[in-house]
């Protein structure tokens, strides 16, 4: 870390601590500190509004970490990031998922609309019954190929699909089972998603699946497969046909690549223009990440909130809470996003990091999560920074009272964690100053969902430009799959623990 960058840290750490409350006596807060961003215009405009006026953000604070961006060259690591520039060092790769959206190098963009073309055809051709009926898509794969698809399917198809998709991740065979159980093998086709093609959950998932079609009639199992990867080889040496197999680039990571062939479920099930929908929402916050400069960027914005909590006010966790049932696996996708992207103890140089890194993003939806876990954020010990999501339109079309109870409770919450309340009994007191941001959706229609994924894209990217890091590999994740592949391999000593483990559960092999 180069002396300037530690002496922005320093100043910053070294601003006066103010209260919530002293902020907002402080005047025009809330202009300050709340945004919208816009897609589409006149009746079709669309957007999200930012509230981040209940955090303890000020403008000295913005300040600082307006020059601490500075200084760590956001500007021309996201240039490089729009550019096609090797900013995945570890990995010798560009970074190409904003290219999948249109927002990348000529060569990139044009690849992916290439690549999108033959997609939609095959989306297209499944829907016109040119393959004969599909009525089911059993999607396999796991982390990034199975997260985004998983949330997309389950925040879009609720009111209508297309076709009943599943999306399997699990070893567990009880998933795999599950799905089986809801599926009719003369109409099911498999989808099998991996960027790399080796992974084992995915590939022993699809070898059990092609099994249950064989065992149920179905005469050419392999004419039911359809592969989603960036190693089209290691897809061929497998066993699929060439012409069953929908490419992206290497460049395209995985916890990344909804927005690449992985999507495919997510067009099978809600049909193409959707798709693109969400695409297009997705493009808005590109652009408006790649035009936008200081504070005003909003995903940079809230990488200033994060990095405040979590450098200067020591907080290991982030909360995120949905009040929106259709938003009931964002935080699972978000744990990924962030913790596998910003999960890091070096730098990008390789050079021990000088402070924490991501903090642990858990979360859940409201008002569930009201009646389970706040307790411990309106009075627990911990100070945890949460974000609160929700969507003006209702999903549902119940009696409105549903929904006007729903967003009640949510903005009752950030005003009851922010104010607390005295009480002479301090069992019920509620300290209060404790701080959450809100993002309010016009609707959660796919162009906002796009637009939702790609704006929590961005504030990890710029999380990481903040803190020096890559936030583009995931060598962590290696380990545990070497170690399981030498138990399985047999033959190896482990430690004593991990060896009696495996003679109880008679595994062990000589
Ligand atoms: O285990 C982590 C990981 O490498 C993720 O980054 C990735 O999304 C997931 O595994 C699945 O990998 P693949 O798409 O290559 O099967």
């Amino acid at each position: 870390m180069s002396d300037a960058i530690t002496a922005a840290w320093a100043k910053l750490q070294n601003l006066p601590h103010k209260t919530l409350s002293s902020l907002f006596a402080g005047g025009d807060r809330l202009a300050k500190l709340s945004a919208r961003l816009e897609w589409g215009e006149g009746d079709l405009a669309a957007g999200i509004a930012f509230d981040w006026s209940k955090t303890h953000l000020d403008d000295a604070l913005i300040a600082g970490f307006e020059d601490l961006a500075r200084l760590a060259d956001f500007e021309g690591k996201r240039a490089e990031l729009f550019s096609g520039g090797v900013i995945n060092i570890s990995e010798g790769r560009a970074v190409g998922h904003t290219a999948q959206r249109g927002y990348g190098s000529d060569a990139a963009v044009e690849e992916a609309q290439a690549l999108h073309l033959r997609m939609q055809m095959l989306v297209e051709a499944i829907h016109e019954g040119v393959l004969g009926e599909v009525k089911h898509l059993i999607h396999l794969g796991i982390g990034g190929s199975a997260l985004g698809p998983a949330l997309a399917v389950d925040a879009l198809a609720r009111d209508f699909a297309r076709v009943d998709v599943h999306v399997v991740s699990n070893i567990d065979g009880a998933a795999l089972e599950e799905a089986f159980a809801a599926c009719d093998p003369a109409t099911t086709m498999i989808a099998i998603a991996s960027k790399s093609f080796t992974t084992i959950e995915t590939l022993t998932n699809a070898d059990s699946a092609l099994k249950w079609l064989a065992q149920n009639g179905v005469s050419d199992p392999a004419g039911r497969v359809v592969a989603l990867t960036a190693s089209p080889a290691a897809a061929v040496e497998w066993g699929i046909d060439e012409t069953r197999i929908l490419p992206f680039p290497q460049t395209v990571g995985g916890r990344y690549s909804l927005w690449s062939s992985i999507g495919f479920p997510v067009a099978v099930c809600v049909g193409w223009e959707e798709f693109a929908e969400m695409l297009a929402g997705a493009g808005a916050v590109d652009q408006h990440f790649r035009d936008t400069d200081g504070a005003a960027n909003l995903p940079l914005r809230a990488a200033f909130a994060d990095q405040y909590y979590s450098r200067l006010r020591g907080c290991q966790t982030r909360a995120v809470f949905a009040y929106d049932e259709r938003l009931g696996l964002f935080p699972s996708y978000l744990q990924q996003l962030e913790m596998e992207s910003n999960g890091k103890s070096v730098t990008a140089s390789g050079d021990p990091v000088s402070g924490p890194t991501a903090p642990i993003t858990w979360g859940g939806v409201g008002t569930d999560a009201q009646h389970a876990v706040f307790q411990l954020l309106h009075q627990g010990t911990h100070l945890v920074p949460v974000d609160f999501i929700a969507a003006i339109a209702p999903g549902d079309c119940l009696d409105p009272v549903h929904h006007r109870i729903l967003l009640t409770n949510c903005f009752a919450q950030g005003a009851a964690l922010m104010t607390g309340k005295d009480n002479d009994n301090p069992a019920q007191c509620f300290a209060g100053e404790r701080p959450s941001a809100t993002i309010l959706c016009d609707d959660l229609d796919a162009a906002t969902l796009g637009a939702l994924i790609a704006f929590h894209e961005h504030r990890t990217f710029a999380n990481a430009v903040l803190m020096g890091i890559n936030p583009f590999d995931q060598f962590g994740v290696e380990l545990g799959k070497t170690i399981a592949n030498k138990i399985g391999a047999g033959g190896n000593k482990f430690d004593a623990s991990t060896e009696s483990l495996l003679s109880i559960a008679g595994l062990k092999q000589d």
